[in-house]
């Protein structure tokens, strides 16, 4: 497929005074959309779990763009607690909001794990987590024209479903059915955002890309996460040699959250082979992501996991 005359990071429009949050900002494809948003004028909100990378990140963003506005704030979004306490306190000092970067998340974990709440972990991290964070940051987004909420989706959506009777995969756990549900409820949760956004005539949209492959920490992180130092760097050096940069990886993602022209429930990829590498362009999904019963379904029971009563 064309790309779009290969738009990269230099023709993100200038955010001077917009407000963006980007989860899981300290590593990988969430510290480029950091650095590439703060870049073009942005504040960012480093959205992070550990307080010292979260100031190493920032650190690193002021050192190649010293006028950076950044702040660091510190959530686990696999904690409901962790995620109503940073959107209280976000909402207390900020007003507005109009990039909300739905990006922290974790892969393939090998054996099932729960999240404090008693969520399988990446079920609750993945998909959960962004929820529950965007349902209590809507006071914010609401009040921002042309606010955007971005998902960060997977090509691991495409051979999965969504285990309505199992979602926290008691019955059935494989590492990667549990990925690929979480993934796919990434595009389920922008396609129901999305829609309620436009009953409600709220004037935001809901947008998803995906980085294809990239080099990041999420396989050392997930599927090597207990495999000692040496097999870690092995599978960090494959997935290198592998992948395209989490510079490139994040473009599809940078441009359904900054590009003119952009649309409720887009969603991009790059354009390469299987859409692995490349520039930004309309990504594929699988039919499993375009039905509005299934993404009714999915809000419905993220409704009652997180007891979190959406307003719109
Ligand atoms: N890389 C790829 O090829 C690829 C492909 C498709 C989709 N994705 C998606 O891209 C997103 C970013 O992953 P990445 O590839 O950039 O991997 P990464 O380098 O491992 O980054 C993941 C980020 O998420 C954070 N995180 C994980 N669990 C968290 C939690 N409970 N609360 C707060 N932050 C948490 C991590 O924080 P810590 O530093 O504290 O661990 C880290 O900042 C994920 O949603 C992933 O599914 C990646």
């Amino acid at each position: 497929m064309k790309n779009l005359d290969r738009w990269s990071a230099a023709d993100i429009p200038d955010l001077t005074g917009k407000r963006a949050i980007v989860t899981g900002a300290t590593s990988g494809l969430g510290l480029v959309m950091a650095t590439e948003l703060a870049a073009h004028g942005a504040t960012v909100t480093l959205a992070a779990r550990n307080a010292t990378k979260a100031e190493t990140a920032k650190e690193l963003i002021l050192s190649a763009h010293p006028k950076a506005r950044l702040d660091v704030a510190l959530v686990d979004v696999a904690s409901l607690k962790s995620v109503r306490s940073f959107a209280t306190t976000w909402l207390a000092k900020n007003k507005k909001l109009d990039i909300l970067v739905n990006n922290a998340g974790v892969m393939a974990v090998p054996k099932r794990q729960l999240t404090e709440d008693g969520f399988e972990l990446q079920f609750g991290t993945n998909h959960l987590g962004a929820f529950a964070l965007t349902l209590l940051l809507l006071p914010a987004l609401r009040k921002t024209p042309g606010a955007r909420v971005v998902a960060v989706a997977s090509n691991a959506h495409r051979p999965s479903s969504i285990a309505f009777d199992d979602l926290m995969r008691e019955k059935k756990y494989t590492a990667w059915g549990a990925y690929g549900q979480s993934k796919l409820a990434n595009l389920l949760f922008t396609r129901e955002l999305q829609r309620r956004f436009v009953a409600a005539k709220v004037d935001a949209i809901a947008v998803a890309g995906h980085p294809g492959w990239a080099s990041t920490n999420l396989v050392a992180s997930g599927p090597m996460k207990d495999r000692g130092p040496f097999a870690q760097w092995l599978a960090r050096l494959g997935s290198h040699l592998g992948s395209q940069s989490a510079e490139q990886g994040a473009l599809p993602m940078l441009y359904v959250a900054t590009a003119e022209g952009v649309a409720g429930n887009d969603y991009y990829g790059p354009h390469g082979t299987s859409e692995l590498k490349g520039y930004p362009v309309p990504a594929r999904r699988v039919p499993a992501a375009l039905s509005d019963d299934d993404a009714k379904r999915l809000w419905n029971a993220s409704e009652a996991l997180t007891a979190i009563t959406s307003p719109i």
